[in-house]
């Protein structure tokens, strides 16, 4: 069977994976976080030494990149070979080099068509994908497709909350910096036609989650 799939996209900080996540626990279905395939080729660039601003050397390192990424919402995991890097990819080294990596065009092809097999090999009723181009490049035929957004300021005192050691300051600076740099490459900060856009900026968590069960259930 060809899974469902629901896309998802939005800027750092927007909630999107906790949400994606909990969304597909309680729906049953699995959940693909892109971000974390791109974070997971930036931690093997920095790994391996590779100018990560660098183009070609980013692109030597993805032609062996022996990814691997669990589609479970209870039991995530990522791993470049048999290394799990599943926290090692939340690292402010990786999310400062990640951007870099991201915005190689041959990089996005590749990761894109590793996505859609991914999802169509994984034997799932359904798929939430999330992102930054997902609503638009990776799935745009999706039958529900959700922008999640939300101010700024509540982003990063989202993101500052979860990386205890950093100031809110600190933690909005690079998040802008990174949103900035992402947005060059591709555009998730307005929904695109037929993209239903949700806003998290004054709802809390829970409040979030029932945003988007009210969204996709019309497709269950
Ligand atoms: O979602 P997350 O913040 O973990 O994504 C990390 C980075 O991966 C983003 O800042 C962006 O550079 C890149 N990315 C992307 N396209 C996606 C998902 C993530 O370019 N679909």
């Amino acid at each position: 069977q060809t899974p469902a799939i629901i896309a998802m996209d939005g800027p750092a900080g927007s909630g999107k994976s906790s949400v994606s996540k909990e969304v597909a626990r309680r729906i049953g279905f699995g959940y693909l976080d892109t971000g974390a395939a791109y974070r997971a080729l930036a931690w093997q660039a920095l790994q391996t030494e590779r100018d990560t601003s660098d183009a070609t050397s980013v692109l030597e390192v993805a032609s062996d990149f022996p990814f691997s990424i669990s589609l479970d919402p209870d039991a995530f995991w990522v791993k470049v070979g048999d290394t799990e890097v599943t926290e090692a990819i939340r690292e402010p080294r990786v999310s400062d080099a990640v951007s870099g990596v991201a915005r190689v065009a041959l990089v996005r092809r590749a990761m894109n068509a590793m996505f859609r097999s991914l999802v169509a090999d994984s034997g799932l009723r359904g798929v939430i994908i999330e992102g930054r181009d997902i609503t638009t490049v990776v799935a745009p035929d999706a039958p529900v497709r959700i922008l999640l957004s939300a101010d700024p300021v509540v982003r990063a005192a989202r993101r500052s909350a979860e990386l205890t050691s950093l100031d809110t300051a600190a933690v909005a600076v690079a998040m802008q910096r990174r949103d900035a740099s992402d947005a060059q490459v591709v555009d998730f900060l307005e929904a695109a036609p037929g993209v239903i856009p949700i806003d998290s900026t004054d709802l809390d968590f829970e409040q979030t989650v029932d945003a988007v069960l009210e969204v996709v259930t019309d497709i269950l």
